[in-house]
């Protein structure tokens, strides 16, 4: 791919194809039956594929609601121009109510004294939208008991600085196939609504894999996160995923420098790998500051289609793979994705981390540019330090 390597100046980059994330919405929009509206969940820098990008093509792919964690999360993505609703899903503070309200951003509460606190911060004239959380059974937050949901009800349809607009829960293991507890938290949910004198427009549950899996009709919206970049909720998911998930990100950098080691002779801190004859060794620009972290030494990374070895500890800045011959510098590298027949996936990187394909991600550091493919070409570049 031609660079536009102006705008960013180490070769490394993450290639974000907004194609496939409007594909995986569309196929999800697809798979709703009519009436349920899709919330995409862009939070961390939408799972660390870009906030604005990423927010933009699950609207222009038909997402109705947008969902971070925190408010500032919310208010980055109204300064760069996103009018449309988002949902706060963690706690805020009280005294966010008034920017919230005013930048038509929706909060999630829990609690009659968090109410009295918000109340006391909106301005004359006011709205604050508000979504309720149930705790059903994830123990993180939200109301677990019927008498404090009815008083939380209560006070928000009593003041008209409140429009009660949605109430929701999030299952802890719609992604594992046993269902047991999946169908107790959705029976949890199910008897707190009962306690309502009304519902809200917006009653959401599932995340990804409760709506890759399952309808109900309790719920009138669901909240798409990870499969959206392309990715199964889990392993155990994979085989019954209902349509072709795309994954949306890859990771790539460049050759910096290519040199032969003859026997004996070491590679990086601590000395721990040692040539054990005539060996080429190639540096990359890219360490455990940019999410490459130390654990994924011994890791395996494509050059002209093939696999090669991370060998000796991976720097802050920097780390050395094995090369079966001599590269010319500026020989492209990928660490995630498809290099001629060969693909490295974010699920093996996790499998090889002993940890999650959101967690891999997520940890790509801001350091490292976000080039966004659009309709199968560049289109833009993000370079966060340089912003
Ligand atoms: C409250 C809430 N809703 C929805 C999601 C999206 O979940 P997923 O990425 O599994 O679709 C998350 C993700 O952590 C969440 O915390």
């Amino acid at each position: 791919m031609g660079l536009e390597t102006k705008l960013f100046h180490r070769d490394t980059w993450a290639e974000v194809n907004l194609d496939h994330i409007h594909e995986n919405i569309s196929s999800m929009k697809t798979r709703l039956q009519t009436g349920v509206s899709l919330f995409a969940v862009v939070k961390a820098n939408a799972y660390g594929h870009g906030d604005y990008e990423v927010a933009k093509t699950a609207l222009e792919a038909g997402a109705d609601f947008l969902s971070v964690a925190f408010m500032d999360e919310a208010l980055a993505l109204r300064k760069k121009g996103i009018t449309a609703p988002i949902l706060v899903l963690g706690i805020s503070r009280p005294e966010s109510a008034a920017i919230a309200a005013e930048q038509g951003i929706s909060v999630t509460a829990f609690d009659d004294a968090w109410l009295d606190s918000a109340k006391a911060q909106l301005k004359p004239g006011q709205v604050l939208q508000v979504h309720i959380k149930v705790d059903s059974g994830m123990g993180r937050i939200g109301i677990r008991d019927k008498n404090k949901l009815m008083k939380v009800e209560s006070s928000l349809e009593k003041e008209a600085c409140f429009n009660f607009q949605g109430i929701f829960t999030h299952f802890a293991t719609a992604d594992e196939l046993n269902t047991d507890f999946y169908e107790k938290q959705l029976a949890v949910f199910k008897g707190m609504l009962t306690a309502l004198t009304s519902l809200p427009e917006f009653v959401h549950a599932a995340n990804s894999a409760a709506s890759l899996r399952f309808a109900d009709p309790v719920w009138n919206a669901v909240r798409m996160g990870i499969s959206m970049y392309g990715l199964s909720p889990s392993m155990e998911m994979k085989p019954i995923v209902p349509f072709p998930l795309q994954q949306a990100i890859s990771l790539k950098t460049k050759l910096v420098a290519v040199k032969q080691l003859v026997k004996g002779e070491s590679v990086s801190y601590g000395a721990t790998y040692t040539a054990q004859g005539n060996e080429w060794i190639g540096t990359l620009p890219i360490g455990y500051a940019d999410g490459w972290i130390r654990k994924l030494q011994g890791q395996e990374v494509l050059i002209d289609g093939m696999r090669v070895p991370i060998v000796g500890r991976i720097c802050m800045d920097q780390c050395m793979i094995k090369l079966p011959r001599s590269f010319p510098v500026g020989t492209e590298v990928t660490l995630i994705g498809a290099d001629g027949l060969e693909t490295i996936s974010i699920d093996e990187i996790a499998a090889k981390l002993e940890t999650i394909n959101y967690e891999v991600t997520c940890m790509i550091g801001a350091r490292v540019p976000r080039v966004y493919i659009k309709d199968n070409q560049q289109k833009h570049i993000r370079n966060y330090i340089l912003e």
